[in-house]
């Protein structure tokens, strides 16, 4: 008699045991497979609609293959597959509803073992947070980057070349054609965005954690070794299971420290900071938005890539990935915690972690920047807190008081920014509301709006801007980021009027709006909340439920854990 969980539906000798073998037959499976080896669920987020994984059915592959070899039986499904790129009005509004697809079908069905398959930005925490609230025996395997983007003799970066050829247009530095030619030539292989973006913090995150096997997080989506890691991580995944290595064993408090000090050792996209709270709320650590700042703000970046840099994660990998960063760091990292190999990250890197390019990759002693992780910033405009990611930001505009240019929403942005009319210049700060969780909603990466054409036609590439959205991973600025709480439930972000003075000074992790308490309370109370997006369906859910950025914007009834027992076991 088998001891998994699965034994629950294959292990019996009567109506319901035929019942869950014979239809699973169907697929010409032999009857040894139904013998009481593991079951290995491949939570698959493969979809055409999502560029970034659509080569995860190649990489199941190579897992399913692993998976075999040690003697377990592998079944693939679908979940909720969220692309970056193509879903409307934001991918991020779906995270949650994802995070519930990946926990109800990982729970749900006879899986004793998960790996989760995933790659573009969103759809690697929505499953690591549904799994971590079933709490079975899990790992990652990224899909990996594409290759670096090649354009007319130089390396141009996912979304970072994007963002800056879009400049160059408008200013008319670059023709269309220039601009179209660059299209096919940004995005060249299978593979996630190859800045160091969201997709790519993703992957350095579940491989600090502890998730994913050593050395993944930086291959190439095309190399070889790709699938080589991904046949291993199949293999791994029963051991796993034997060994009863569930998610919480890995996913400690000391493994979320560690996760925080690399991603500020890489230059990682704000967005970590609330994925990584919204994981940590599903296996019950108390990550508060402070922890970011205290553990990560005087960390160094030693990663010199795009966006705060120069290279991509293809040479990020042949430099030698994320073990020789976790090699450099180690005196700072919390190197004893077990990880998905069932050895801690001391053993994981002892035959690893050199450095093979030292300008892709700098010593800990020498770093690219000394102090360059994610800053959380507050004051009376953030009671709650911000971020601000200094590595991406302009050191002149770290300590400014500005004029505040207000846009109420996207819309309002979008008609006006290039009104030639508009009364602004470099010495603004550029506000907007409603775009946090709840106001927009589900915080779209919209932060790093784009400079009016006439500040652009005068040369100027930065200025400080500020919302209760995010922003791109692959995008750059002084730009501050997550506002909480948000405009559209109340905030005092909400009650900025146009010529309101702004102080950011990162070195205080201060931002001021300069408007008298007394002046604020009057402004409060003639606001108006902005209209409810919603009246029905998972968006109505989701406005009512989603909590705020600080807390990692996630349903506040799914945090913590249920486990892997089904609510009711007979039919
Ligand atoms: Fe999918 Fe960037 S759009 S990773």
């Amino acid at each position: 008699m088998s001891k998994f969980r699965s034994a629950d539906w294959f292990g019996t000798k009567d109506k319901m045991g035929f019942l869950y073998r014979s239809w699973m037959k169907n697929q010409g499976m032999p009857e040894d497979m139904f013998d009481g080896r593991p079951v290995i669920g491949i939570c698959n987020t493969y979809s055409e609609l999502t560029p970034c994984n659509a080569h995860l059915r190649d990489i199941s592959e190579s897992v399913k293959r692993g998976v075999l070899e040690a003697g377990g039986f592998p079944v693939e499904f679908p979940i909720m597959s969220l692309g970056e790129t193509l879903l409307k009005p934001t991918a991020m509004l779906f995270r949650n509803l994802a995070s519930m697809d990946a926990e109800e079908s990982i729970r749900g069905n006879p899986i004793d073992g998960v790996v989760l398959l995933t790659g573009c930005d969103k759809t690697t925490p929505s499953t690591l947070m549904g799994a971590a609230s079933v709490d079975l025996p899990t790992l990652v395997v990224q899909g990996g980057p594409m290759l670096n983007g090649k354009f007319r003799g130089e390396d141009i970066g996912s979304g970072t070349a994007l963002w800056k050829f879009n400049d160059k247009l408008k200013t008319g530095e670059m023709t269309y054609d220039e601009f179209a030619e660059a299209e096919s030539c940004q995005s060249r292989s299978p593979g996630h965005c190859m800045t160091m973006g969201t997709a790519s913090t993703m992957a350095v995150m579940v491989e600090s954690l502890g998730m994913s096997l050593s050395g993944m997080a930086a291959i190439p989506a095309v190399d070889a070794r790709k699938k080589r890691i991904a046949q291993l991580s199949g293999r791994r995944i029963v051991d796993m299971v034997k060994e009863d290595l569930r998610i919480s064993k890995i996913l400690t408090r000391e493994a979320f420290e560690n996760a925080i000090k690399i991603n500020a050792a890489v230059g990682g996209s704000t967005n970590f900071v609330i994925h990584l709270t919204a994981i940590a709320g599903r296996v019950g650590i108390d990550l508060n938005i402070d922890d970011f700042d205290n553990l990560g703000s005087k960390m160094p970046l030693l990663l010199n890539l795009m966006p705060s840099g120069k290279f991509l994660m293809e040479d990020f990998y042949y430099a030698g990935g994320l073990p020789a960063i976790i090699k450099q760091i180690q005196s700072e990292l919390h190197m004893d915690v077990i990880t998905v190999t069932g050895k801690s990250h001391a053993e994981n890197i002892a035959n690893s972690g050199t450095i093979y390019n030292s300008d892709v990759i700098y010593t800990f002693d020498e770093p690219l920047i000394p102090e360059a992780g994610t800053t959380v910033l507050k004051g009376n405009l953030a009671l709650n807190g911000c971020v601000i990611k200094p590595s991406a930001a302009t050191p002149a505009l770290m300590q400014h008081t500005g004029r505040a240019v207000v846009f109420e929403n996207i819309e309002d942005y979008h008609a006006r920014v290039d009104d030639p009319l508009l009364d602004i210049d470099e010495t603004c700060v550029m506000v907007l509301k409603t775009v946090g969780p709840v106001g927009y909603p589900g915080m779209p990466e919209v932060g790093n709006m784009p400079l009016p054409k006439k500040l652009l036609d005068k040369g100027i590439t930065d200025m400080v801007r500020i919302s209760d959205g995010r922003m791109s991973g692959t995008a750059f600025g002084t730009v501050i980021l997550h506002v909480s709480p948000e405009s559209a439930i109340g905030g005092n972000l909400g009650l900025v009027e146009n010529g309101d003075m702004i102080t950011l000074d990162v070195a205080k992790k201060l931002i001021q709006l300069e408007v008298s308490d007394e002046e604020l309370e009057a402004r409060r109370k003639v606001w108006q909340a902005p209209p409810a997006m919603a009246e029905r369906g998972y968006v109505k859910m989701y406005i009512d439920t989603v909590q705020q950025a600080d807390k990692g914007a996630d349903l506040e009834f799914l945090v913590g854990c249920s486990g892997s027992k089904v609510t009711r076991d007979s039919h």
